[in-house]
């Protein structure tokens, strides 16, 4: 079984579909042993809790943020690093440090609409002012390049007639996020857990 830290910086809804993938059955081989939040107060916490999660606040602002986040996963020993709607840029040191072993979810199809200053909704006002028909979500391995490691999986979602940035940003949450990083999550961790008892 694989321990996986989910970091997180607001709401949570990437980290509810992973709890409750867990529940369902989608995630066997893998286990949330740590919820981290940059921010205080953000209501992944509270959902962490409400699952019996442990729930970490490590204030993005104070000095050692990178020191006591990678102290606290060192010490963890996890296998697995999901950033799930996290938005603290992480260092190349942190990349290199836990290499191979983060992934991230972005709302956009990289290499579309990727890359420093697009996250959040700013990523779907950007998919509405270019025109484009098809946007979605991506799975990627982290590194030093922000949204630029290796892609894991994909999914479009249909941009619609009179569609808003939250619409839109909603819809891309429902149907694409929060089924392609649980999937994601089960298939890296399936297949480490196959070779770690040499099935
Ligand atoms: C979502 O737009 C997600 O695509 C991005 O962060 C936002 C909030 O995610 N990664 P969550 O609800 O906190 O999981």
């Amino acid at each position: 079984m694989k321990k996986i830290a989910v970091l997180v910086s607001g709401g949570g809804t990437n980290l509810q579909a992973i709890l409750d993938a867990e529940k369902s059955g989608i995630i066997k081989s893998a286990k949330v042993v740590t919820v981290i939040s940059d921010s205080e107060g953000a209501f992944a916490l509270t959902r962490a809790e409400n699952a019996g999660v442990e729930a970490v606040c490590i204030p993005k602002k104070s000095a050692d943020f990178e020191t006591r986040l990678i102290g606290l996963l060192d010490e963890k020993n996890v296998d697995l690093i999901v950033l799930a709607g996290f938005l603290s840029i992480l260092s190349s040191e942190f990349t290199r440090h836990f290499e191979g072993k983060i992934i991230n979810i972005h709302p956009s199809l990289i290499p579309s609409f990727c890359g420093k200053g697009f996250y959040g909704l700013r990523v779907h006002q950007a998919a509405l002012a270019r025109g484009v028909k098809l946007t979605g979500a991506t799975v990627h391995y982290v590194n030093e390049i922000p949204d630029g490691g290796r892609i894991i999986a994909q999914k479009a979602v249909k941009v619609l007639p009179g569609d808003t940035p939250e619409a839109l940003q909603q819809r891309v949450m429902k149907e694409a996020e929060h089924v392609i990083l649980p999937q994601a999550i089960e298939d890296i961790c399936s297949v480490d857990t196959a070779e770690s008892e040499g099935r």
